[in-house]
């Protein structure tokens, strides 16, 4: 790549998931081989790039205040770039209405042709009217796209591209297509370079990382999880997201026996009731689902097990509602992200005419968040006077006198330590004293590794 524009800085600003993260990186990557680097603030960028997310109405109300701010900057500076990428461009419609609504914008593109950035650009460095370039279906993974990480010891690598799941309220598979496994070889190269670059941990990307390898003769995630479980460098894997109709017992084995998989599963529930399940297509009931965390809980010793919940998906009653709360009681979640049900255009659930009022919503969503958190604390207090096994990240960022990293587990700790400087990227053992609702405070015992 041509390095043309030495000293001028870019600005990314990226929303939802750890997907559209991964793509930003990979961005980043493309504007430092053309020379840019990274802006303090968007104010000072000379490229402002905004990754969108349409999972949920909020994050694109979020995209359209932000892109409307930039005015201002465009007419004070109209030699700056302005793009939008991600999935709501993947919506049909949406990039006409952006170019109407903000003809200042000079880019759009979408998820399927990232690649394609490096040459959108020169073109809109030459052109002043908005240029458009959205691919409607997905292609083949393109590889050896490098990422600029936030991170220099922790990384994710997305191991498949979609989801055939098509959960009757969910946007993804039609922004993000259907269900695409990254070739194992390719995989494992990606992961043994980033241990030789001082990664410790990494963990595997995907909507549903238990479909992984469906599309590749003699493969399974199971059979991934135990390949990269042997490179040489690497302390720690993780992955997400499980979907519970797909988590198989050869997954839970490999937990239960690869030492640097972590003790921890992400598994959406979505809902306790049997019969929203059924509305949401998810294809497992309330038993069934008790059923599995059972099993992980009795194979996985001090798993955690985290969730995301939707509340008044249409038809949700308040017995419904009881259900789910009912099931959190019983899992015992370690964390979960809660989400008010939003009306995605496009999905089946939009067109239901049962549809809960907002103040219901708001009023279950509340009770929700009230349970999880009162579990949650509890589960942090039974830490009190532990030692667990930490991965050091370097200093807190809201509190510079202490240093920061998780358990196996997946518990944010932050510990006091006499000499911090060496830690970063090491194992050691930390003494919790004082444990929080959403933190776990110590004091650093020793060096492990
Ligand atoms: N409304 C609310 N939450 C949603 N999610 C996905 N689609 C919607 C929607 N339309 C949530 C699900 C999913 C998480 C990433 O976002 O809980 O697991
Ligand atoms: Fe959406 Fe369901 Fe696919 Fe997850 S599994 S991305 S919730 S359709």
């Amino acid at each position: 790549m041509e390095r043309v524009h030495n000293n001028k800085k870019y600005f990314i600003e990226t929303y939802g998931c750890q997907m559209n993260e991964e793509d930003s990186e990979k961005l980043a990557s493309f504007l430092k081989g053309m020379g840019y680097i990274k802006a303090e603030d968007i104010n000072s960028a000379d490229v402002i790039l905004f990754n969108t997310c349409c999972v949920r109405e909020h994050a694109e109300l979020k995209v359209y205040g932000n892109v409307g701010r930039l005015k201002k900057l465009k007419e004070k500076r109209p030699e700056i770039i302005i793009a939008i990428c991600g999935c709501m461009m993947q919506q049909e419609g949406i990039p006409q209405a952006i170019k109407k609504k903000f003809p200042f914008v000079d880019i759009i593109f979408g998820t399927h042709n990232i690649h394609r950035f490096p040459e959108l650009l020169q073109n809109a460095l030459q052109s002043n009217s908005t240029i458009i370039e959205v691919w409607d279906k997905e292609e083949e993974i393109i590889e050896g796209i490098e990422s600029e990480r936030e991170s220099d010891i922790k990384a994710f690598v997305t191991i498949m591209y979609g989801c055939n799941n098509f959960c009757s309220y969910c946007i993804v598979p039609y922004t993000r297509g259907r269900e695409r496994s990254r070739k194992p070889e390719a995989i494992i190269e990606e992961i043994k370079q980033l241990a030789s670059k001082g990664y410790k941990e990494i963990t595997l990307l995907g909507q549903n990382v238990n479909s992984y390898g469906k599309d590749i003769e003699g493969m399974s995630f199971a059979k991934l999880l135990r390949m990269v479980n042997e490179i040489e460098g690497i302390e720690r894997i993780r992955f997400m997201t499980s979907h519970p109709k797909d988590l198989t017992d050869d997954v839970i084995e490999a937990i239960r026996d690869c030492e640097k998989l972590c003790e921890h599963i992400h598994l959406p529930v979505q809902s306790g009731s049997t019969k929203i399940l059924k509305k949401m297509n998810r294809n497992y009931t309330k038993e069934k689902y008790l059923e599995l965390v059972d099993k992980i809980k009795s194979n996985i010793k001090d798993v955690s097990i985290t969730t995301d919940i939707i509340v008044g998906f249409p038809g949700e009653t308040e017995e419904d509602f009881n259900e789910t709360l009912d099931l959190v009681s019983k899992v015992e979640y370690d964390s979960a992200f809660t989400f008010i049900y939003s009306k995605r255009k496009g999905t089946p659930a939009a067109e239901y005419d049962d549809q809960i009022p907002d103040d219901v919503k708001h009023d279950r969503f509340n009770r929700l968040v009230e349970l999880v958190n009162n579990i949650c604390e509890r589960k942090n207090m039974e830490y009190k006077d532990k030692i667990v096994e930490v991965l050091v990240e370097g200093p807190s960022k809201t509190d510079k006198s202490k240093i920061t990293g998780r358990t196996r587990n997946g518990k944010l700790v932050h510990f006091t330590a006499i000499d911090e400087s060496d830690l970063k990227g090491k194992l050691v053992n930390v003494k919790i004293t004082q444990p929080q609702n959403f933190i776990l405070l110590g004091e650093y015992i020793n060096t492990i590794r």
